[in-house]
């Protein structure tokens, strides 16, 4: 109740269902050590994280919620959506901006399930469709331009990073103008980002390890 209050007074959503999904989510513990990301012998399998929204922090979802604002956002995208803590921010501005969807994408159902009841409990549900099963697959059709795509990855043990190919496939759904938010920073995803051919301005923000604003201009 104590953190519902605290962070329902500096928030810019004046929503008290809202205020408590997010604080019940706020309040779940983490994994030991931190979890993937954060701890180098953690599993990197997201199977073995059901229980943990490991979801951003409410000063970025404040910032989110800003920018959607500020956007006229009616479409976003989002990697991934775990239960569903930016998805609620993304939602709560769609619905403050007159309507819209935020497309999410989570490859294990029950935290799809979860992100859906939460979405419910705020009284989101209607601006958001959670699509099921791998990003890299699910978010390849988004049905036309989106003005907001956030990256929130995940590590894997080798290869290219799932932020850098997730941002391949949605770089040329979104349209000039529209934002991407990258949460972990990536290498590879920056590497992209800072390749004029590619159509976007990027600028680190100093949350956590490093999030990439990123706005495309051509
Ligand atoms: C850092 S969490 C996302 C947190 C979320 N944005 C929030 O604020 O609550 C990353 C999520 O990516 C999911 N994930 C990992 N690999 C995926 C893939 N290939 N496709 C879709 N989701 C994936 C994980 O299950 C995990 O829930």
């Amino acid at each position: 109740m104590e953190l519902m209050l605290k962070a329902a007074a500096s928030s810019l959503i004046q929503d008290e269902n809202f205020h408590k999904v997010t604080a019940r989510l706020l309040s779940e513990p983490h994994p030991p050590g931190g979890g993937p990301g954060n701890d180098p012998k953690a599993s990197c399998n997201p199977f073995h994280y059901v229980e943990h929204g490991l979801g951003i922090a409410p000063e970025q979802g404040e910032l989110i919620y800003l920018l959607c604002r500020w956007l006229s956002t009616k479409r976003v995208a989002e990697f991934a959506t775990s239960t569903g803590m930016s998805t609620l921010y993304l939602a709560a501005a769609l619905r403050d901006n007159g309507g819209g969807v935020v497309i999410g994408s989570e490859l294990v159902s029950a935290k799809a399930a979860a992100a859906r009841r939460n979405l419910r409990h705020a009284g989101l549900l209607d601006y958001a469709e959670i699509r099921e099963g791998d990003a890299r697959r699910t978010l390849r059709d988004l049905g036309g331009p989106v003005d907001f795509v956030l990256v929130d990855g995940w590590p894997v043990n080798d290869g290219p990073s799932l932020a850098r190919e997730v941002i391949e496939i949605v770089a040329p759904q979104v349209r000039i103008g529209g934002y991407v938010m990258n949460d972990g920073a990536e290498p590879d995803f920056l590497e992209f980002i800072r390749d004029p051919a590619n159509g976007f301005l990027g600028l680190m923000l100093p949350f956590k390890v490093g999030m990439e604003l990123c706005v495309k201009v051509d």
